[in-house]
């Protein structure tokens, strides 16, 4: 018999991502993130808005090319592999999957980029990399897995050069909450390999004890909420295949608190760029 030595929070995270990973690809495509709207009137495409997404995180970065840019949490790929055509850098991408991290590796070489983007199984809580490694790294939309947010930014900071850029999207809760709210939240928290929604304070608290400078925090929830709408509706349409995974009950219940996500007051959404002193 095999004992699992991984930490618990491994086990949550991998639920959903190996769970029904291949379920929401098929209706959601290979980004693992919200979608960017412009405002009410932009009918973009998940396809186009869940890129903008991306685009806003190259551009927090601005890493020339040549540089090494850690992925925090790199899902299979699709962000990692567009920042490299982009900006021309090199990118290691980390995640706690091994499924994705095999399935973005096998991306990258399909797509002759495979000596830019390498991908390996690591904890960002523990990074295995050494001091000033870094030119800059990303969390996209990964630091609501993690049960500690404070260890990963010191943990980046550790591991990024004096002066590199960090660049965080995160789902937060904003304040204050209602018992409806929490009832939601308890949800995502409960199914989704999430342990504690982060805050815009935690974030200012947590990045100036981690050393880093230049912070700007903006709350970007009303580009990017109507996701989670959009994306109920697609599981909706899958619901059978959801149905075969988790049971029907399950399943609905996913497709329901997905869409009450989206719509109560509570559910916000923030991008951070700040500088490693
Ligand atoms: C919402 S997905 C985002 C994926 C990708 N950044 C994207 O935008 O397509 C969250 C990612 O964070 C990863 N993750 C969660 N907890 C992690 C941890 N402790 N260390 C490293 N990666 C983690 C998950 O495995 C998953 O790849």
């Amino acid at each position: 018999m095999t004992i699992d030595q991984s930490p618990a929070h491994h086990a949550g995270v991998r639920n959903v991502y190996d769970g029904f990973g291949r379920v929401y690809r098929s209706v959601w495509g290979p980004n693992i993130h919200y979608g960017y709207w412009e405002d009410d009137a932009d009918d973009s495409s998940v396809e186009v808005a869940t890129d903008r997404l991306t685009d806003l995180m190259i551009s927090g970065l601005a890493a020339q090319p040549g540089q090494r840019v850690l992925d925090i949490g790199c899902g299979i790929g699709h962000p990692a592999r567009r920042l490299v055509r982009t900006a021309g850098v090199h990118v290691v991408g980390i995640s706690i999957s091994h499924l994705q991290v095999q399935q973005a590796n096998e991306d990258a070489a399909a797509a002759g980029l495979g000596d830019k983007a390498t991908f390996q199984f690591a904890d960002a809580m523990d990074l295995p990399f050494p001091d000033a490694s870094f030119d800059a790294a990303w969390a996209f939309e990964s630091m609501w897995h993690m049960p500690d947010r404070g260890r990963v930014l010191a943990e980046t900071a550790r591991v990024l050069r004096p002066g590199g850029r960090l660049v965080v999207a995160d789902v937060v809760q904003r304040e204050p909450i209602t018992p409806d709210g929490q009832v939601v939240i308890d949800h995502i928290k409960a199914n989704y390999g999430v342990t504690t929604l982060g805050t815009i304070d935690e974030y200012e608290k947590n990045l100036a004890a981690a050393g880093y400078v230049d912070v700007e925090i903006r709350d970007i929830t009303d580009n990017v909420i109507r996701t989670l709408l959009l994306m109920a509706d697609a599981f909706e349409t899958v619901r059978d295949k959801l149905a075969d995974l988790v049971g029907g009950e399950q399943a609905d219940s996913l497709i329901d608190f997905v869409r009450r996500f989206g719509s109560i007051p509570e559910s916000g959404y923030i991008y951070v760029t700040a500088v490693r002193a």
